[in-house]
């Protein structure tokens, strides 16, 4: 019986409207678990909108064509609801920019347990709290009982980032 990869692009084509100048030419690639994967090229070459791809976050003038199969699931086939179950759960990502990936009206506690309310509703609160607490420390955030009642803009840029790490590996995604 032949194992499925975890994860497995194919043919991925992508352009904007309205002008529709190629950015990703049938790119394929494949993951398997416990790989680590880089992907590298020039300011423009199309590195971002690939990952974004992957968690179907592309804006709605992006099409896209091909294939993402995760251990053999057809994500390119799922609806927008079906993806929510997918992104942070299934695949996490930290994004470039901290600062814009935060929202600045809300606790950086509160952000971070957003992302295990949506994808573990039925945790209570205590745990999830713990959960978060223990994420952000096991990340060397100082103070974090004090950090979490902070909004982003009281942060560094590094310590931003590794908020943003936190909501990305909260849910143990498998990617
Ligand atoms: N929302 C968008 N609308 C139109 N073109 C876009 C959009 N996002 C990215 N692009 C274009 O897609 C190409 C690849 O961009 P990007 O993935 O950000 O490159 P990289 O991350 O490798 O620097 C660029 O030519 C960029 O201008
Ligand atoms: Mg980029």
């Amino acid at each position: 019986m032949s194992r499925k990869p975890l994860l497995e692009v194919r043919n991925l084509s992508l352009s904007f409207a309205p002008a529709h100048d190629q950015v990703l030419h049938g790119i394929s690639f494949s993951l398997e678990e416990g790989e680590i994967l880089g992907i590298c090229g020039e300011s423009g070459s199309g590195k971002s909108v690939s990952a974004l791809s992957l968690m179907n976050l592309l804006p709605e003038t992006a099409c896209k064509e091909g294939e993402i199969y995760l251990r053999g699931e057809a994500l390119h086939k799922l609806s927008e609801k079906q993806w929510q179950g997918i992104r942070g759960d299934e695949i996490g990502m930290v994004f470039q920019n901290a600062q814009t990936a935060l929202n600045p009206t809300k606790r950086i506690g509160k952000q971070v347990e957003e992302c295990l309310i949506i994808q573990a509703p039925k945790m209570n609160k205590e745990d999830r709290q713990k959960k978060v607490l223990e994420l952000l420390e096991s990340l060397d955030l100082p103070q974090v009982e004090t950090l979490v009642r902070a909004y982003p803009h009281e942060l560094s840029g590094g310590m931003k980032q590794r908020v943003g790490l936190a909501m990305a590996i909260i849910n143990e995604p498998e990617i």
